[in-house]
């Protein structure tokens, strides 16, 4: 019989969905750690040495240059909220706003995260399938954290899926236009709490900027406990156990497996001239599996000690919501599992959403 032989991905975009972009990560690190990928017009890092100098470089932005917010959002609610992201900013905005961000975060206990988290598994896992609730239950879990009423969750979490569509690059006029929509009514429910617009922008940002990333957290963790039997076993003594098993299981997929720079003005990043307007293109994933940030890095062992990982950015824009999607997945998990529901909910894996950064497993619908 012919085995099916597993092509390379096309480039590092295409790896964020192949089933083992693994090796391929590997190879870039080794032979050309920054190279400028013709195809995709982009700068391109893979080693934990470039990608952490790219992390602190003063002259790498979040934005393109002259484009902090993107055409097609500009004059609208989406952009307006947009432009006062901390996620999509950089020098003093970013320097002045972004600690009351860490705060709004650090309100919360683990245990409220938790508490959350299990209500949102209560209330989303009867009625969605698994690939829905994998992006659902973040968001809600979200939205209850910041005091959004029984009544309103649905609509607040269909709110946030609209506005991540529509402010996604490529986005059609009907995503763009749903997207304001939802941006306009999300504010209204900061500033019913007394929020600024700034405030009120950032307080989305926590839900949307939860969507995405926990779903593949989310993913990646069932799909890891089916692979790893007896180490889900271990996972299922404890709370804590399970949180060990979730942030390894964070290094070692992770989940988002890309972000971008772009240079503010001409720069030297390992030896190399990026040009003023130019991108870099960080894989994370990759900084990841470098020998540098872990031993034997490929190994799956959520007993690491003085883990390591890249997966939840690092310097200026570091994720201030690393502990609390840790703890929504690890609560989550337990829920699941212990309902006994576990196996008879998730289906097989039959690939990842077509998305350029982030993994997100897609399971077969039970
Ligand atoms: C409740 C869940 C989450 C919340 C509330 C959250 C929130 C945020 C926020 C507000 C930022 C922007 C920080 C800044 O620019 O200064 C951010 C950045 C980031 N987050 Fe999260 N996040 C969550 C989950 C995750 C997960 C599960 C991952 C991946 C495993 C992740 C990966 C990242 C990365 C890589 C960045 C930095 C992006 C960059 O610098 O280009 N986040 N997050």
């Amino acid at each position: 019989m012919l085995e099916e032989v597993l092509l390379p991905p096309a480039d590092p975009i295409a790896a964020v969905i192949h089933p083992d972009p693994w090796p391929y990560y590997r190879q870039l690190r080794e032979t050309r750690p920054l190279y400028f990928d013709a195809g995709l017009k982009l700068w391109v890092a893979s080693s934990l040495a470039v990608i952490s100098e790219a992390l602190q470089h003063p002259a790498l932005a979040v934005r393109p240059p002259g484009e902090a917010v993107p055409a097609a959002l500009q004059g609208t609610w989406a952009g307006e909220v947009f432009a006062r992201l901390v996620r999509m900013t950089d020098g003093a905005f970013h320097a002045a706003h972004k600690p009351a961000v860490v705060k709004a975060v650090r309100r919360w206990t683990l245990e409220d995260v938790g508490r959350a988290s299990q209500a949102a598994a209560a209330d989303l896992g009867p009625r969605l399938g698994a690939n829905a609730l994998i992006s659902g239950l973040p968001v809600q879990t979200m939205a209850r954290l910041l005091a959004v009423a029984d009544s309103a969750l649905d609509a607040t979490c269909a709110h946030v899926q609209a506005l991540v569509q529509g402010i996604a690059p490529g986005a059609s006029e009907t995503s763009v236009v749903l997207a304001s929509e939802a941006a306009q009514a999300l504010t209204a429910q900061g500033v019913m709490q007394g929020l600024d617009a700034v405030q009120a922008a950032n307080r989305i940002a926590l839900m949307q900027q939860s969507l995405d990333a926990t779903a593949g957290l989310l993913g990646h963790t069932v799909l890891m406990l089916r692979r790893h039997p007896a180490l889900a076993g271990a996972a299922d003594q404890s709370l804590s156990a399970m949180r060990g098993f979730v942030t390894e299981v964070e290094r070692h997929q992770a989940p988002i497996q890309n972000t971008r720079r772009f240079a503010a003005q001409a720069l030297q990043l390992a030896g190399q001239r990026i040009e003023l307007g130019q991108g870099v293109l960080l894989l994370l994933a990759s900084g990841n599996r470098d020998e540098a940030l872990n031993p034997q890095p490929d190994t799956f062992d959520p007993q690491r000690s003085d883990r390591r990982s890249l997966g939840f950015g690092a310097g200026a824009h570091v994720c201030p919501g690393a502990q609390i999607a840790i703890e929504i997945v690890a609560a989550c998990a337990r829920q699941i599992r212990a309902g006994a529901r576990f196996d008879a909910y998730f289906g097989k894996l039959t690939g990842f959403r077509p998305l350029g950064n982030a993994r997100i497993p897609v399971f077969e619908e039970r």
